[in-house]
């Protein structure tokens, strides 16, 4: 089909019609896209054994403010079936996407079966969009032979092109596990391609960036091939912010306002449950799946109730403050529910996804100890209280996976984090960047290797992601890194490949 540069409003509402709607926003716009709407993609998201989240948003020019959509609700037809091409059709609605959440569309699919693929696509204003693949969560009682993941974070769009989400959409895991930095708010230098967009402090500045970052093919795919699950950490709002404060000491009423700015940004480009959904600048983010009795999923939030890094304005720090024992990263209320849902959990393995490294880290070199204060590391008084409820009942093979780092780390958690005698609490699968830089050298991450026996890999050179294969007795994970972050087309390979073993914490040796 052949688009021309405008969006055309039937007849009877015209260009006129359309200012006149902006005053009246409730009315419906009958509207015929000339112009793909579906420049975004879609997602879906969030799965149960008999429901899914699906998403896309209507912007036939995403750049600009409104996407070039009309200033008034618009109708989207959504399908679901159990074939590609959609000649069995199971489930099908018509939505309202408005423009105060920029047109974007979540639907609540419920009635499907578990553990199937469902291919769904949307239709609206005459244009029909590409067909995605998503797929239910197994149903409890049963205990499934093999779920997939994909583990990702760190996606800065100028810093690289996005050939590892290329790998992960060939892939098609059964779940996509996004822990954080999906935009970065500011613009970065190592750039392999640039937008020219500034840094992001309003509503129209993250619904931009989002656009921008949305617009690659391959991120699109990766969305397009299976449902995901995702928490933001702080780039999606601004870099090292905490709770209610940022980096650059403003004042919290300012942060709060970019806060809600940035988190509905966020949910109006993600396939969300409307559970998940931002109020002004609180969104409740962390939640839990369970596929069948094979593994739950617990996503978690260390950003937005955390307290302040400690000993500031030192990046790498160990001072007094650090070990103070009021210090949070999850907040009173997550960290009781957490509690509630490992004690309530049966499943064979317990998967935390969380955004920052968890396990000790000492990134001092020959010097006095010293910790990336924005770390779990920076926190440790939080992080034994975590530990202590893995302990508590305890939790089946807990494994976590962290991000943040722009760099592929695997650890054992230890049950006393300063003390590699005590015993392994869970292993750590850290996901290297999609494609933001590393300033540090790999002589570096060497060395901090050698000074942390807990750590078994460490390699800062390397963007990619984690290819997880989690079955009854095991629980595999490929270090997969990308050849060449320059290109689109890089190949790539998997770097190593570590175990863990049903009943038996830790990275198997
Ligand atoms: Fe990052």
């Amino acid at each position: 089909m052949r688009h021309s540069r405008r969006t055309v409003l039937s007849a009877g509402l015209g260009l006129a019609g359309a200012t006149l709607l902006r005053a009246r926003p409730s009315r419906a716009a009958e509207v015929t896209f000339t112009d793909d709407p579906f420049t975004l993609g879609l997602a879906s998201g969030y799965p149960e054994p008999n429901a899914v989240v699906l998403w896309t948003r209507l912007a036939p020019q995403p750049l600009v403010p409104g996407g070039g959509v009309p200033s008034a609700p618009v109708a989207v037809a959504w399908e679901v079936g159990t074939d590609e091409a959609l000649r069995r059709v199971v489930r099908r609605g018509t939505v309202q996407a408005t423009p105060d959440w920029a047109h974007s569309v979540h639907v609540e699919v419920a009635g499907l079966e578990p553990a199937r693929d469902y291919w769904y696509r949307f239709t609206s204003g005459g244009a029909r969009s590409p067909v995605g693949r998503t797929r239910t969560a197994a149903a409890r009682g049963t205990l499934q032979n093999r779920l997939t993941l994909a583990v990702a974070c760190c996606q800065h769009f100028e810093q690289g092109h996005y050939a590892a989400y290329r790998a992960i959409a060939a892939d098609a895991p059964d779940v996509v596990v996004h822990v954080g930095d999906y935009i970065y708010e500011g613009r970065g230098t190592s750039r392999v391609r640039t937008h020219e967009a500034p840094e992001c402090h309003t509503l129209e500045d993250y619904r931009q960036r989002y656009a921008i970052y949305k617009s690659d093919p391959h991120l699109q795919a990766a969305h397009a091939a299976g449902p995901w699950l995702l928490v933001s950490d702080d780039h999606e709002v601004a870099n090292d912010y905490a709770g209610e404060h940022s980096r650059t000491y403003e004042p919290p009423e300012l942060l709060l306002r970019r806060r809600a700015a940035a988190y509905q940004a966020y949910y109006e480009h993600q396939p969300m449950p409307r559970r998940l959904r931002p109020m002004g600048s609180s969104q409740s983010l962390y939640t839990s799946r369970a596929f069948g009795d094979l593994a739950a999923i617990f996503m978690l939030d260390g950003r937005q109730y955390r307290s302040p890094q400690a000993c500031q304005p030192l990046p790498l720090i160990a001072c007094d403050e650090l070990y103070g024992p009021e210090r949070t990263m999850l907040g009173d209320e997550q960290e009781q529910w957490l509690r509630r849902s490992f004690a309530a959990s049966t499943t064979r393995w317990n998967l935390l996804g969380q955004q920052t490294v968890l396990a000790h880290f000492d990134q001092s070199g020959d010097g006095p100890r010293a910790y990336w204060a924005d770390s779990w590391n920076g926190y440790p008084a939080a992080r034994e209280r975590l530990v202590a409820t893995l302990l508590e009942r305890p939790v089946a093979n807990p494994v976590v996976f962290s991000g943040d780092i722009h760099a592929f780390l695997v650890n054992d958690l230890h049950a006393v984090a300063l003390d590699n005698d005590s015993p392994v609490v869970a292993a750590e699968l850290v996901a290297s960047s999609i494609s933001s830089a590393q300033q540090r050298s790999q002589a570096t991450f060497d060395l901090w290797k050698s000074e942390n026996p807990n750590v078994h890999l460490a390699r800062g050179d390397q963007r990619g992601y984690l290819r997880v294969a989690v079955e009854p007795e095991r629980l595999r994970a490929d270090l997969v890194a990308v050849d060449d972050v320059t290109r689109a087309d890089s190949p790539t390979h998997v770097l190593a490949s570590f175990d863990v073993e049903n009943g038996k914490p830790g990275v198997a040796r």
